[in-house]
């Protein structure tokens, strides 16, 4: 059990964190609390001072299959002992094509696909970036705003997140607006006609004035917006976009690397709205916490005249964990999971509203959930900083969670039970009630 005190040694943890400061540059660390990881496993970490935390986080969505999974660990240990272990771009090997076989067979559609593999979230969709013009003959593709899609340039210039916008091109990317009920773009309005404000301007305005249709090769969507908030779009949003693109002759493009493989509930986010894909990218998940990433979709965008490769991308040993990942999902039931364990975190989470006026809403589909912090349940003004407060408390408390802006982003392992979300939820409220009562010390924010 977590020390419900929330007063922790960490005295070995603050002494690696230190080396850490001296050597690791802060433009790779997203960190909010100085948690040195140690162990994990299941549900659960250990810091270097040997204190237990449960993960509502995943590490990102990473381990969608919890830590140290039994048969992903062996299948990782017997292509390290058994196989070649280099990649794929020069050699074929059997776990590189199973994996491929696996996913074009779970990817919906009565169409003829292919995959691609290479080593992160980024580059799939730095891929697909790429092949989309080349393959459609034309030039450019919309996104959106607030989209997060990765951190290669090419992937930076298809995300419209703030944190990507000052070393990014990408002329040819005209970024729409993405339909969110909670903050419209145009102003308060009931849900669906959000859905239809935003989808007016892009099908009247943007496909005609700025990105014309028979010059727009492919729009590149997140399911729900994860790093900005966990936005989900209303329900008659994608269906219409569908039907557009399909008029058009646009591709319509997922990224699926944070919702895809039974987070939401489904095996591909977009799987909610009823619609089909002609490609995503995958990554976090995939590789069981090993670099993957995939890229699955339609022949005729993947089969390009293109030299797209990475020379890691594809390793045995990720692919060999990949496939245990896809085996332990579907064994383990964790689609069935995800939607079942997620409506019962929303419903509390939703309950908590009453007594936490901090809270201005709790959205997502599965284990995937944003709850927004606000300073006022009727203005809505964003609790930046609360959200930071909290995250920390929690981590004192024994709960590991990130906040992006004023969103609490809540992704555990798809493995969690009722009474590991139980114990969670009673920190989280416990942490909620002590930042309402600041009861916390902002020195602890800065400077860790
Ligand atoms: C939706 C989405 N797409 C792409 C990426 C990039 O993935 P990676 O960090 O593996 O390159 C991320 C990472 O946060 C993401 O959330």
């Amino acid at each position: 059990m977590p020390d419900p005190s929330g007063k922790r040694a960490l005295t070995r943890s603050r002494a690696v964190a230190a080396r850490d400061e001296a050597v690791i540059t802060p433009s790779m660390k997203y960190r909010l609390y100085p948690f040195v990881v140690a162990r994990s496993d299941g549900v659960r970490m250990w810091d270097k001072d040997g204190n237990e935390y449960l993960d509502w986080m995943a590490t990102g969505g990473t381990a969608a299959t919890g830590y140290g999974h039994p048969k992903v660990r062996q299948a990782a240990i017997d292509a390290m002992n058994n196989e070649y272990t280099g990649p794929l771009v020069c050699y074929i090997h059997e776990p590189g094509v199973e994996l491929a076989e696996r996913l074009i067979d779970i990817f919906p559609g009565e169409f003829d696909k292919k995959a691609w593999l290479g080593v992160s979230g980024s580059d799939a969709m730095d891929m697909l970036a790429k092949v989309a013009p080349i393959a459609s003959g034309r030039p450019r593709l919309v996104s959106y705003i607030g989209a997060f899609h990765g951190m290669t340039i090419g992937s930076g210039a298809i995300s419209g997140h703030g944190a990507l916008t000052r070393p990014i091109p990408g002329g040819h990317i005209t970024k729409a607006p993405y339909p969110n009920p909670y903050r419209c773009a145009w102003g308060p309005c009931d849900k669906n006609e959000c859905s239809l404000r935003c989808l007016d301007y892009l099908k009247n305005d943007l496909l005609v004035n700025v990105s014309p249709s028979d010059e727009t090769a492919a729009i590149f969507a997140e399911s729900i917006q994860s790093d900005s908030g966990e936005i989900v779009p209303p329900d008659n949003y994608f269906p219409a976009l569908r039907e557009l693109c399909d008029e058009r002759g646009i591709w319509l493009i997922f990224d699926e690397v944070k919702v895809g493989l039974g987070r939401t509930g489904r095996m591909f986010g977009f799987e909610h709205f009823g619609i089909e894909a002609d490609a995503v990218g995958l990554a976090k998940p995939l590789g069981g916490g090993f670099p993957l990433s995939a890229v699955v979709g339609r022949q005729e965008i993947l089969d390009v005249d293109l030299y797209t490769a990475y020379t890691l991308g594809g390793s045995p040993v990720s692919c060999s964990a990949a496939v245990a990942v896809l085996g332990v999902i579907e064994e383990e039931g964790l689609v069935r999971n995800a939607g079942k364990m997620g409506r019962y975190l929303r419903d509390k989470l939703d309950e908590m509203k009453a007594d936490h006026p901090l809270i201005g809403d709790v959205r997502g589909k599965g284990l995937l959930i944003g709850v927004e912090l606000v300073k006022d349940q009727q203005t809505r003004e964003p609790a930046d900083t609360d959200a930071y407060r909290l995250a920390y408390r929690c981590f004192e408390l024994g709960l590991i969670l990130l906040a992006f802006g004023n969103v609490m982003e809540i992704t555990p392992p798809l493995t969690i039970t009722r009474s590991d979300a139980d114990e969670a939820l009673d920190i989280f409220d416990r942490a909620l009630a002590d930042i309402e009562a600041g009861r916390f010390d902002d020195a602890k924010l800065p400077g860790f």
